[in-house]
């Protein structure tokens, strides 16, 4: 059975430093780690693939046991800023979700290069990705990026633009046509300019579940148009589902977890639509077990995050996950997990076959 709400690994921290904080003060979301997978869970996407290396793994267990096999780091602003006043993130338990208004507290992108670089110079060798956020009083968001790109972008292995994070006021905006192909090709321009010796890190962009349908149709042809590597979908909500019970429910910030799960599937499914499976998904929002992470891939992700999940599920949510994918592809005859990545959409075409009419001649 998976862990149970409030496991004593977690409750011991505040509320302010579990898992879905780091002593740093930097966010951290979990993917997954492949000692625990079986070869048909191992995916080399976006060029990224860390060989296991054993010896790496002995030498850093407790970075890959704390923090799997792959993490991303941030949202990271250029200078360093303390985010919202205390308290600014609450727990719904009933409704396993969290509600923060942290504001990108963060030490600013040169502590965090400082501190990544030393993991690398130790051999770290997992999967770190690097969060991109601007500060608050930055009008001109597109230097935040670009600077996040440049002082970043050699540490990470992959860069996200997030715009999608509702506790800086006027981000979400970027997310509108004009607004982010600018800032995304900013970022591009930066990226490929910069010397990489055959290391380039890909370029994700994160949104938003509160979208309309023009504005994920508008953010696909932007992410079509520029060629963006890939899109984390998605960040928190702003909305406040009615089915909430927690007494925290009415607080002011991003809700994650459970109640957002299915809007952000959907979200995610519309995005592989529209974008025709050409574009790297990853799945994320209110992931608390093996199923919901299957969901997503067959609605179009090809990877998946977990955050809010591990507060109630506990760090052994990862290792069930895997389990239980494996054992979903192969109920469902698949070998591998790339198989069933947006499976669902192809199922509907062949019920859309079934359901054209036969001519008769
Ligand atoms: C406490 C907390 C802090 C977060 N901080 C960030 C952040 O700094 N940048 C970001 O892109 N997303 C941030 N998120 C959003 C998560 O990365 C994720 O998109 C969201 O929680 C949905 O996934 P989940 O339901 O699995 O938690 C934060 C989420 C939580 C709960």
């Amino acid at each position: 059975m998976l862990g149970v709400a409030n496991t004593p690994f977690l409750q011991f921290l505040s509320e302010e430093e579990q898992p879905l904080h780091d002593a740093d003060g930097i966010g951290r979301r979990w993917i997954g780690r492949d000692e625990e997978k079986g070869p048909g869970l191992v995916v080399t996407l976006l060029s990224i693939h860390k060989p296991r290396d054993r010896s790496h793994y002995e030498r850093f267990r407790h970075f890959h046991e704390t923090f799997y096999r792959s993490v991303e780091v941030g949202s990271v602003t250029p200078k360093p800023q303390s985010g919202n006043a205390k308290p600014r993130v609450f727990r719904l338990p009933e409704d396993e979700a969290v509600i923060n208004r942290y504001g990108f507290n963060n030490d600013g992108q040169e502590v965090v290069a400082e501190r990544l670089a030393k993991l690398r110079a130790k051999g770290v060798d997992g999967v770190v990705g690097v969060n991109l956020g601007k500060n608050m009083t930055q009008t001109n968001a597109a230097v935040d990026y670009v600077s996040g790109t440049q002082k970043l972008g050699p540490c990470a292995d992959y860069i996200v633009v997030n715009v999608s994070s509702p506790n800086t006021p006027g981000l979400r905006a970027l997310q509108g046509r004009e607004q982010l192909s600018s800032l995304l090709s900013a970022v591009l321009q930066q990226r490929d300019a910069m010397d990489w010796s055959g290391k380039k890190p890909p370029v994700l962009v994160k949104i938003s579940p509160d979208l309309t349908q023009d504005d994920l149709s508008d953010i696909a042809a932007v992410a079509l148009d520029l060629r963006i590597d890939g899109m984390i979908v998605s960040n928190a909500t702003t909305t406040r589902p009615s089915s909430l019970s927690s007494s925290n429910k009415a607080e002011t910030g991003g809700l994650t977890g459970k109640p957002i799960r299915a809007a952000s599937t959907e979200i995610l499914r519309q995005m592989y639509e529209l974008t025709a499976g050409k574009i790297v998904l990853v799945g994320l929002g209110g992931i608390s077990s093996g199923q919901d992470a299957y969901d997503k891939i067959r609605a179009g992700a090809s990877l998946v995050q977990v955050y809010t999940g591990l507060v109630y599920e506990g760090p052994g949510l990862i290792r069930a996950i895997n389990k239980d994918l494996e054992a979903l592809l192969h109920r469902d005859g698949f070998e591998h997990i790339s198989q069933a990545v947006g499976a669902d959409h192809r199922k509907k075409d062949d019920d859309d076959k079934l359901n054209e009419p036969i001519l008769l001649v």
